[in-house]
């Protein structure tokens, strides 16, 4: 731009009254040692994978002049191999619809499902981009509150809720995020009960759980669940980017109304199938994981630390004195884990802070910070 052209802002520009003040969502990205705070699986991707992932992107390449095939039906089908294999459950291609990331898919679901006179219930705090895909698609975002002590959803309160307000959409994040419980297939039951709309159970977390998850239920609920998961977290893709929804046929039908053409690459549903083949040996990560995190919450106990049961591949914890304090001392002790070259994440739940189960090396080092801070504090 030359010199002399005038310098505006955001607040210049006519934007939607319902983005007016708001922030980006992201999570920092900074240059740290020890990166725990977006719940990815720290482990790379095998070799095997790699090579194989090369050869296929070697091939696909002399064919990028053209548009990609439209409705991924390669991709979901290995993606309804693996559901069925994960799950136990039979889902067909006709069951699975895939798009960037699970975010693109809760945003198409909204698109389809939401909108201006539509309201989501959500039960917070849960994953922080519900209520800005709510507000992004004009779709009134209603919450109601989980318990303060293990911030589990009170199903009568629920289900009261739900006959109150008649939520077009009501999200469950199970496991969830970022207090890491798990909502039982009984208390879904009981939300599909009364929900009057739709229901996405958004399962990003699952593999890390013993919980069944909610794709059991689809038979008995076919319109009205949805289960929205992600290859971002114990599928170890999270950079590429692909997320998926398990739902009777029609849901895919409606999605197919609002998602903008050609929204999978030829690359993205390449890369994604060539995991998908991969699955064993990516997946024999999340045991490891597992056993860490019981490592890291029992240290964590005993350095004193309050500690949210988690299901998940991240852990939810407080200082003691801190737990019903203000956000600014949990911040104020997220920068203490940040001088010692530990980042973890900040959710704004007032004295609380999640750190995502990394390697064996890297919680260690969340450890000994951990152990030097609360010193602090006693
Ligand atoms: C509960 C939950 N749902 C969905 C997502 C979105 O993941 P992605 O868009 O990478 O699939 C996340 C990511 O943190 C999450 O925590």
């Amino acid at each position: 731009m030359t010199d002399n052209a005038a310098q505006i802002t955001l607040s210049d520009l006519p934007l939607r009254p319902e983005l007016q003040g708001k922030s980006a969502y992201g999570a920092p990205q900074l240059s740290v040692t020890n990166q725990l705070n977006t719940n990815e699986n720290p482990y790379p991707p095998s070799e095997g994978l790699v090579e194989d992932l090369v050869a296929e992107v070697r091939r696909l390449a002399s064919t990028l002049n053209r548009y990609p095939e439209r409705d991924s039906v390669e991709l979901r089908q290995e993606l309804a191999s693996y559901v069925t294999r994960q799950t136990g459950v039979t889902v067909g291609v006709d069951n699975v619809w895939a798009a960037n990331g699970s975010n693109e898919i809760l945003q198409q679901l909204l698109q389809a499902f939401g909108g201006p006179g539509r309201s989501v219930l959500g039960f917070t705090p849960s994953y922080s981009m519900h209520p800005i895909l709510a507000a992004g698609t004009q779709t009134e975002f209603l919450e109601l509150p989980r318990s303060a002590v293990d911030f589990g959803i009170d199903v009568d309160a629920a289900v009261r809720t739900i006959e109150e307000n008649r939520p077009d959409i009501v999200f469950v994040t199970t496991p969830n995020n970022p207090t890491g419980g798990v909502t039982s297939v009984a208390d879904l039951r009981r939300i599909l009960d009364a929900a009057p709309g739709i229901v996405i159970v958004d399962e990003a977390y699952a593999e890390f759980s013993a919980e069944p998850s909610a794709t059991a239920l689809i038979a008995e609920y076919p319109s009205s669940l949805v289960v929205s998961r992600t290859m971002s977290k114990a599928f170890d893709f999270a950079g590429g980017r692909l997320g998926y929804f398990v739902a009777d046929p029609a849901f895919i039908e409606a999605v197919m109304l609002v998602r903008l053409p050609y929204h999978l690459s030829t690359l993205s549903q390449a890369a994604a199938t060539v995991a998908l083949r991969h699955s064993d040996e990516t997946l024999a990560t999340v045991d490891a994981l597992r056993d860490e995190r019981d490592r890291v919450v029992a240290a964590l106990v005993d350095l004193g630390y309050g500690v949210v049961p988690s299901e998940s591949n991240f852990i939810f914890f407080t200082l003691p004195g801190t737990g019903s304090g203000t956000s600014s001392s949990a911040h104020e002790v997220w920068q203490r884990f940040l001088d010692r070259d530990v980042l973890i994440r900040d959710v704004g739940v007032p004295g609380h802070l999640r750190m995502t189960v990394g390697l064996p090396q890297e919680n260690d080092a969340f450890l000994a910070a951990a152990a030097t801070i609360i010193g602090d504090f006693t």
